[in-house]
């Protein structure tokens, strides 16, 4: 069966490593994960001042991850934790309270920094937010990367031969976990 894979990336940025790294994912991931970018980029910061009417880049956003069986979270770290948009994207997902599009969502987490920490901590933070809103994750392998020049091509592909096995087997973890915990 297909599974549909809902990717969130946690920067903005133009030239963002992540926005590489999650390309190159989107190609080494086995046939079965159907793999689009939901994007965060429109979306304007969350306040419950807005919980009973929406903006439409709220309504679309939670949406997707309404229909994706899964979600892929590809971040960065910023200053130890997760960037603010990233958050303010989750922020938007979980809410109204008790309408949280999150709940039971399977879900990846993995990142590259420049830093040879590779986005650990912030990470680390991720789960934690992850957690509290019942959202299972794949805990194992983990993908910290270190993040080098030219290690993506323009179109995706790995230049390093160790990275990119070591990125395909995640991504075949990836869709095994997915298939055994996704709803329905
Ligand atoms: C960073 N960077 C960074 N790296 C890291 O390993 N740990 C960190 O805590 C931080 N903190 C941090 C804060 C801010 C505001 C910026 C802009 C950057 C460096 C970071 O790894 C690098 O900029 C990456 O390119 C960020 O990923 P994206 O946005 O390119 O995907």
């Amino acid at each position: 069966a297909q599974h549909k894979v809902g990717i969130i990336i946690g920067s903005i940025a133009s030239a963002s490593i992540n926005r590489q790294l999650a390309k190159a994912l989107v190609k080494l991931a086995p046939a079965e994960l159907a793999m689009t970018e939901i994007p965060i980029k429109d979306l304007p910061f969350y306040s419950y001042d807005m919980d009973a009417n929406f903006p439409p880049a709220a309504t679309a956003f939670k949406q997707a991850i309404a229909d994706a069986d899964a979600l892929l979270f590809v971040t960065p770290e910023y200053n130890r934790s997760i960037p603010g948009v990233l958050k303010n994207a989750i922020d938007w997902g979980s809410r109204p309270y008790g309408k949280s599009a999150f709940a039971r969502k399977p879900a990846g987490v993995v990142g590259a920094s420049v830093g040879a920490i590779g986005t650990a901590l912030g990470q680390a933070h991720l789960r934690g937010v992850l957690n509290y809103l019942d959202v299972p994750q794949l805990l194992q392998p983990e993908v910290y990367l270190q993040f080098k020049k030219g290690l993506f091509t323009e179109d995706g592909a790995c230049t390093d031969a160790g990275t990119e096995e070591f990125l395909r087997k995640y991504m075949s973890a990836f869709a095994d976990f997915v298939a055994a915990h996704k709803a329905g």
